[in-house]
């Protein structure tokens, strides 16, 4: 079976393409590289001794992606590719709009008429915005409150539609909360371009002496400590949810909608302790006041995933926080 994996050089996308090698998939990666490096895909190959053809391309360039598709024939989609920082997106609407949903219009109007009818694609905890009550099920109210919510939002009823209109089609939403760690290799990892806005990646970089100390943002919620509760999920686990997804799809047409969530809440300052512990360095830290649009608590009802996919996560907080560490350690640089 051939999938294309658009956005699969980066953090999700390349965790994901290793676990679809794994199961005996072919992988055909898209990406045009804005946030990421084909790095990540040569270090798979010599990894897996195998090769991903990849395509330096923007799903939005249908010529393009029509081209790719002759070539491939492709069984299904993964779609990553899009852009993912929430403060950008209130500075840059246009370009997350575009990319994200413009994205996700061009690819699917390509897989029509290329007659591909599976697609995976990645959707966020965002979605549900300040949920009234925790652990957080499928069915709850949807809120966003930041243009990339929205963007994932708006794709969402995109895709609800599109498979009203044709039950022929076979699409996962799947949404993640928030994925953390990497490859046990420690030569695969998340590489954020610039300082990271995420918690995991901003700790590991304090540990490494790239950045200071960690702001804690908010010590003032209601939560055990004060601080920020989240379902933190080992980026191996959440691409192996992915390939149980392809599966379900494949067996049957349908629309799908996924939590891809640990079920388990930790605090800010639980994750710092893990991260002390797995690193066996101190982090030091300083709480300021919340940051502008965080909820105080959310985390997954994971309990559907186990029905429909027979998926849950296998990793805990110590693996993610170790696995994180290797990474950040052996690559102090990143790619
Ligand atoms: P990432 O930035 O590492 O990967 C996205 C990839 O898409 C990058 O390699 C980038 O170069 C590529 N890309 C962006 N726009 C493109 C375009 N128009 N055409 C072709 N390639 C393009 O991010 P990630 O963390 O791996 O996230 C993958 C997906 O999962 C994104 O859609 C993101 O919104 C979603 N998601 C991420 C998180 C998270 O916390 N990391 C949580 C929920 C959902
Ligand atoms: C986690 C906790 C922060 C950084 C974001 C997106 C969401 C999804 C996942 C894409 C919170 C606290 C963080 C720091 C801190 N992405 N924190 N100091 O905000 O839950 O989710 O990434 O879909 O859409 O919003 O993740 O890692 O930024 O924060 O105290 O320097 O860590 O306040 O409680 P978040 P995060």
């Amino acid at each position: 079976m051939k999938i294309l994996v658009t956005g699969g050089s980066g953090y999700i996308g390349s965790h994901t393409c290793i676990e679809l090698i794994k199961a005996g998939y072919q992988v055909v990666v898209v990406d045009n590289l804005c946030n990421s490096s084909i790095e990540s895909l040569k270090r798979i190959e010599n990894l897996y001794s195998c090769k991903i053809p990849f395509h330096k391309q923007d799903v939005r360039n249908q010529e393009a992606m029509r081209s790719i598709f002759d070539q491939y024939n492709f069984d299904g989609v993964i779609h990553f590719a899009g852009l993912k920082a929430v403060g950008d997106s209130v500075s840059m609407p246009i370009e997350y709009y575009s990319s994200n949903v413009g994205g996700a219009i061009a690819l699917m109007e390509v897989m029509k008429e290329q007659n591909c009818r599976a697609l995976v694609f990645s959707s966020s905890a965002t979605v549900y915005g300040d949920p009234h009550k925790v652990p957080i099920k499928e069915d709850f109210p949807l809120s966003v409150a930041n243009p990339y919510g929205r963007s994932k939002l708006v794709i969402e009823d995109f895709l609800r539609d599109v498979f009203i209109s044709e039950n022929s089609w076979s699409i996962g939403l799947l949404r993640y909360f928030n994925p953390v760690g990497a490859h046990n290799s420690g030569i695969i990892g998340e590489d954020p371009r610039n300082t990271p806005n995420n918690l995991m990646p901003y700790i590991s970089q304090v540990a490494i002496g790239n950045l200071e100390k960690l702001r804690v943002f908010g010590g003032d919620y209601n939560t055990p400590d004060g601080t920020g509760v989240r379902d933190y999920i080992h980026v191996v686990d959440l691409a192996k949810g992915h390939v149980k997804a392809l599966q379900v799809l494949k067996n049957k047409s349908q629309l799908m909608t996924v939590n891809l969530g640990s079920g388990q809440g930790y605090s800010v300052l639980d994750v710092i302790k893990a991260f002390e512990e797995a690193s066996g360095i101190k982090i030091p830290y300083e709480v300021v006041s919340r940051r502008a649009g965080d909820v105080s608590t959310c985390y997954a009802d994971p309990s559907y995933a186990l029905e429909i996919l027979g998926w849950s996560a296998e990793y805990k907080l110590n693996q993610m926080c170790e696995d994180s560490w290797r990474w950040q350690s052996m690559n102090p640089n990143g790619y």
